[in-house]
């Protein structure tokens, strides 16, 4: 019998209305059996300050840590900000990175990207597996999950309706599990 994959998603937009946000949720409905989906949220980690830091980390940021550390796999939705991931994610992963345990090292992780342009947030994609090179996140090169028009692929309600979209988060989320079990099993 295989043990549960816990998976912990976040995303670095704060919008209400967020495709991104969107799009994790519906992973969330997609999610693998013998898998589930957190989502945490980002909103009330502070920007990361070494004078804060010396301070003493902030109890949000420990919340963040331990949930990663205790999280199987990592699931992240960027949006795309002037070609690049937004403030707010940089800023929780520079958190994360900082002091002696380091909960994003060696962890497996599947991102993809939501944007209303043509291109679904691919550039922000690139930036975002270039930052997690140094963190040593074992990022999964495929599938690729990019939702371009992400204004016509969900309802008012934030239901993701698009079935090509659906199908390939289904995949990309497999591909995680698979990923996180066959390290948890080495
Ligand atoms: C500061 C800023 C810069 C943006 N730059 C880009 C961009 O380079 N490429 C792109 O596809 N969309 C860009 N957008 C549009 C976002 O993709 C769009 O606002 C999207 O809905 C944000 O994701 P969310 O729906 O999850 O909040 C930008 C938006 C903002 C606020």
């Amino acid at each position: 019998m295989d043990t549960k994959i816990n998976i912990l998603a976040f995303t670095g937009s704060l919008r209400r209305n967020s495709y991104n946000k969107a799009s994790l949720r519906a992973a969330r409905d997609l999610v693998p059996e013998g898998a589930s989906l957190d989502i945490v949220d980002l909103a009330l980690i502070p920007f990361f300050n070494e004078d804060l830091e010396a301070e003493g980390i902030p109890q949000v940021v420990v919340d963040f840590k331990r949930k990663i550390a205790l999280a199987d796999a990592l699931l992240i939705a960027t949006p795309e900000y002037n070609y690049s991931i937004p403030p707010v994610l940089k800023n929780a992963l520079d958190w994360a990175s900082r002091g002696t345990d380091l909960p994003l090292y060696g962890k497996p992780l599947a991102i993809m990207s939501a944007s209303p342009s043509m291109f679904g947030g691919v550039r922000a994609q690139y930036h975002l597996r270039q930052v997690c090179v140094v963190l040593n996140l074992l990022l999964l090169n495929k599938p690729e999950v990019f939702i371009m028009n992400a204004n016509t692929k969900f309802d008012q309600d934030g239901t993701l309706m698009d079935d090509y979209t659906r199908n390939v988060i289904s995949k990309l989320l497999q591909a995680l599990v698979d990923k996180a079990r066959e390290l948890n099993e080495k």
